[in-house]
């Protein structure tokens, strides 16, 4: 008798029952780039198919997307004015403020929302925090700023606070700010383990939130150390993070595999602006077949154990499930 595993894969029926990785539309959550203005919808020259939309627009495109399962965005404001203590990203009146605010009088509850909260868009020199007199990021200043920030996003409407910037203690400080103004349901989805990575390059044209010449090493992390990706993870545990995040994903298969046997909150991935262009620029010339492409590296995410994936492929992954 000859043992055959290949039994299993003889009909595309029995591929269907053995499956042992499912991918689902209530996984997937789609960023988008919001800027001041009316009737706005510019296309980002790094990101084929993703575009800078005003307020109006968006309204728009979130009508669409809601046609097709798309119910979970992520809303990076691109800010126009830019200071050294990035006060327009804590204003009432913020871009990302004003976009909330709309898409929940025209939404409610059928869609939800979460917000990245980071300066580096509000800055005048590009980096996700506030600078210090030696032109370092101070730590403790940048998390004051970025509770005032989530904590506005909150009164706008904001259904969960996605703080991206990679301060220690800034999921401490979110919490405790958010429930002593009552906004105790208003979870937190931390970037927990973001690595400072060449694949964001794509994203910092499109958030106009280039750190000029310095890098952001000081405090993203770095991409040889996996036992300090849990470190960080455990102490976003501690501090009330509701999900724990990894940002890139491709790259970090392994990070999102081991994170996931390491905690019991649901991990997300992030499938950045680099990854999403590598895909892009080779479908269009026609070198892979875009669509099973996206899907292999949609299932990689689910099978390494990510229970949500932010990915700027989320409509058109929607649209082939
Ligand atoms: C900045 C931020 C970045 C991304 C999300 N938030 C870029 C960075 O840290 O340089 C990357 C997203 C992407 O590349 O798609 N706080
Ligand atoms: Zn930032």
């Amino acid at each position: 008798m000859l043992i055959r595993p290949r039994r299993l894969r003889t009909n595309p029926i029995i591929r269907e029952m053995v499956a042992e990785t499912r991918l689902s539309k209530d996984m997937l959550v789609y960023p988008y780039f919001v800027v001041d203005g009316r009737n706005i919808k510019n296309p980002i020259a790094a990101m084929p198919g993703i575009y800078h939309f005003s307020k109006d627009t968006l309204l728009t495109d979130v009508a669409e997307g809601l046609k097709i399962g798309i119910n979970k965005i992520l809303l990076f404001g691109v800010g126009e004015q830019k200071t050294n203590d990035a006060s327009s990203s804590y204003n009432p009146q913020s871009i990302v403020a004003d976009a909330v605010r709309a898409l929940k009088t025209e939404f409610g509850n059928r869609i939800f929302i979460i917000t990245d909260v980071c300066t580096c868009a509000y800055t005048t020199h590009g980096q996700c925090g506030i600078l210090d007199n030696n032109d370092d990021v101070d730590n403790d200043k940048t998390i004051e700023v970025l509770a005032k920030m989530a904590l506005s996003h909150a009164k706008a409407g904001a259904d969960m606070i996605a703080p991206s910037d990679m301060m220690d203690g800034r999921i401490l400080k979110i919490r405790n700010t958010l429930d002593q103004n009552q906004f105790k349901n208003i979870g937190i989805m931390s970037y927990s383990i973001k690595f400072a990575s060449a694949y964001y390059g794509p994203f910092r044209d499109a958030a106009d939130s280039c750190p000029g010449t310095k890098d952001r090493k000081t405090y993203q992390m770095d991409f040889r150390n996996p036992l300090e990706t849990l470190r960080e993870a455990q102490l976003d545990e501690q501090e009330g993070a509701d999900i724990l995040m990894v940002k890139p994903a491709l790259a970090y298969l392994d990070v999102i595999k081991v994170l996931r046997q390491n905690t019991n909150l649901p991990v997300a991935c992030y499938n950045v602006s680099g990854e999403y262009a590598m895909v892009k620029v080779a479908a269009g010339a026609g070198l892979i077949d875009e669509k099973s492409i996206v899907l292999e590296n949609m299932y990689a995410f689910a099978r390494a154990g990510a229970n949500i994936i932010i990915t700027y492929h989320a409509r058109d992954v929607a649209s082939w499930l």
